[in-house]
């Protein structure tokens, strides 16, 4: 049984797409603990009546990254965690807390990497013109949403979308594309070897719009 620890800043609705996939589907891991930088978090709760272990990691007045990242890690640890999923966490992380956690650490990101890392990817995307759109699930390195490609799944733009419009269409992809990602991790489906992603051979294209594989 692997430990699952998923980190959240806000709403939580790709963590809780998580929990529902990892029940529905009886998967070989527990969410071991959901925890937030921020008591605000609405997906604390609902990770809570999920029964789910629940913390809220504040950063203290003053307190620098390091160490706030250092006390984080400390509350991760004692789950334990096989995988550690980035699900709508907003803040950036050291590097030194990335690589305790290399290969076992995975984000998903509103958009088709290497296209718009960072903020408002969905007003970006609709400002540069482009006809796809989408998400990306990818293991975590120290440079920001650069980290190498797991999986991807990709929308059209339509030509009025406003940007909510654009990001309820990402937002349903994402609801499929990461619980079925972090459950090839959970299956050992998906390795990363020497900065690369491998998948399994079990893993085969599938068809539509959601585009699954190793772009990096
Ligand atoms: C998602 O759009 C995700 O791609 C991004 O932050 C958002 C989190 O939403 N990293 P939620 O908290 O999972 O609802």
């Amino acid at each position: 049984m692997k430990n699952i620890v998923i980190l959240i800043s806000g709403r939580g609705s790709n963590m809780e797409a998580i929990i529902r996939a990892r029940d529905a589907q009886a998967w070989p891991a527990r969410i071991a603990a959901v925890i937030s930088n921020t008591e605000k978090a609405a997906g604390l709760a609902t990770a809570e009546k999920a029964g789910i272990f629940t913390q809220a990691v504040v950063k203290k007045p003053g307190e620098d990254r390091q160490l706030y990242d250092a006390r984080l890690a400390e509350a991760i640890d004692r789950h334990k965690p096989d995988l550690l999923v980035l699900a709508g966490f907003m803040r950036i992380l050291t590097a030194e807390f990335v690589r305790h956690y290399e290969g076992r650490i995975v984000n998903i990101h509103p958009a088709l990497l290497p296209a718009f890392t960072g903020l408002h990817t969905h007003a970006r995307a609709i400002e540069a013109g482009v006809r796809l759109h989408g998400a990306t699930v990818h293991f975590v390195t120290p440079e920001l949403d650069a980290g190498p490609i797991i999986a991807q799944a990709a929308v059209p733009v339509m030509p009025d979308d406003t940007e909510d419009e654009l990001a309820a269409r990402v937002l349903e992809q994402e609801h499929r594309l990461y619980p079925r990602a972090v459950r090839w991790l959970v299956e050992g489906k998906v390795r990363l070897e020497a900065g690369r992603v491998v998948l399994d051979d079990s893993i085969n294209f599938p068809a539509g719009y959601m585009l699954i594989g190793d772009f990096s």
